[in-house]
């Protein structure tokens, strides 16, 4: 999922470009590995992908044999999913509009995008079939804690608004079983898993492609300073002593079954 909806203004929405993503967000999709392995897709199985963004996974759903359909609100991604061949639909998470027809639906990475998740999951209830599977994974409490207190220190110092630092939503597994449980679901697993995830193209460029709008709030050589104070504020803690970055990621993963 690639815009923040329901955020309060333009300027708070994250956008995306396909070329921008294969570049610093591959990594997404290629850590995918084992909330796919739990969703274990079966052929004929009819699976939403939510949040499908390029369609990296979204061709595995495929491949397993199953028949895909991705929803994401990106045009840029949406459009990078249907060159693979994927039924890519502009569909925003809030506001899902199938009724019993999945057998299941996977999500990677996108939960967290969704601004209103009591929606999202009563949505994803509605859509599947009676015993349907919902699997994801998305980001956690905790999740990435260092780059947002740094954002919003150096924010704060410049006089920014603070609010544009971390828009996301980071759940305990305790508040996203609740949400699940009242949707009807049965949780069947549900952790948090830290993963520090190493960052190739370094912290400058996640944070200029994560965050893009707290950064241009400010403008000309104050942006350029805001973005390397952060840079700073961070190297001790995500930086090795061999100039590696990495990102403190923390995962959600679960699976829940719906009842009957
Ligand atoms: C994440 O996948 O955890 C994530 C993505 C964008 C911003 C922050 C976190």
């Amino acid at each position: 999922m690639l815009i923040v909806t329901g955020s309060p203004s333009p300027s708070s929405s994250q956008t995306w470009t396909a070329d921008g993503y294969e570049r610093n967000a591959r990594f997404v999709s290629d850590l995918g590995a084992a909330v796919f392995a739990l969703l274990a897709p079966r052929p004929g199985e009819r699976i939403l992908d939510l949040g499908c963004g390029d369609g990296a996974l979204t061709i595995g759903l495929a491949g397993a044999g199953a028949e895909v359909v991705g929803a994401d609100t990106s045009e840029a991604l949406l459009a990078a999913a249907r060159a693979r061949g994927l039924d890519a639909r502009h569909i925003d998470g809030h506001h899902l509009p199938f009724s019993s027809e999945f057998d299941a639906v996977f999500s990677n990475a996108a939960l967290h995008w969704m601004a209103r998740p009591g929606e999202v999951v009563a949505g994803v209830a509605r859509a599947l079939k009676g015993g349907g599977r919902f699997v994801g994974e998305f980001g956690g409490h905790g999740n990435v804690a260092a780059i947002v207190t740094a954002m919003r220190a150096v924010g704060r110092a410049h006089g920014g608004d603070i609010s544009l630092a971390g828009p996301w939503f980071f759940p305990t597994p305790e508040e996203y079983s609740a949400i699940l449980e009242g949707a009807g679901f049965e949780v069947v697993e549900i952790g948090l898993y830290p993963r520090p995830t190493p960052l190739a193209t370094g912290m400058a460029a996640w944070l200029q492609t994560f965050r893009k709008p707290f950064f241009d709030q400010f403008r000309g050589d104050e942006r350029a300073a805001v973005l390397s104070e952060v840079e700073e504020l961070l190297r001790p803690c995500l930086c090795d002593s061999n100039g590696r970055w990495s990102a403190d990621y923390v995962r959600l993963r679960f699976a829940a079954r719906l009842g009957r």
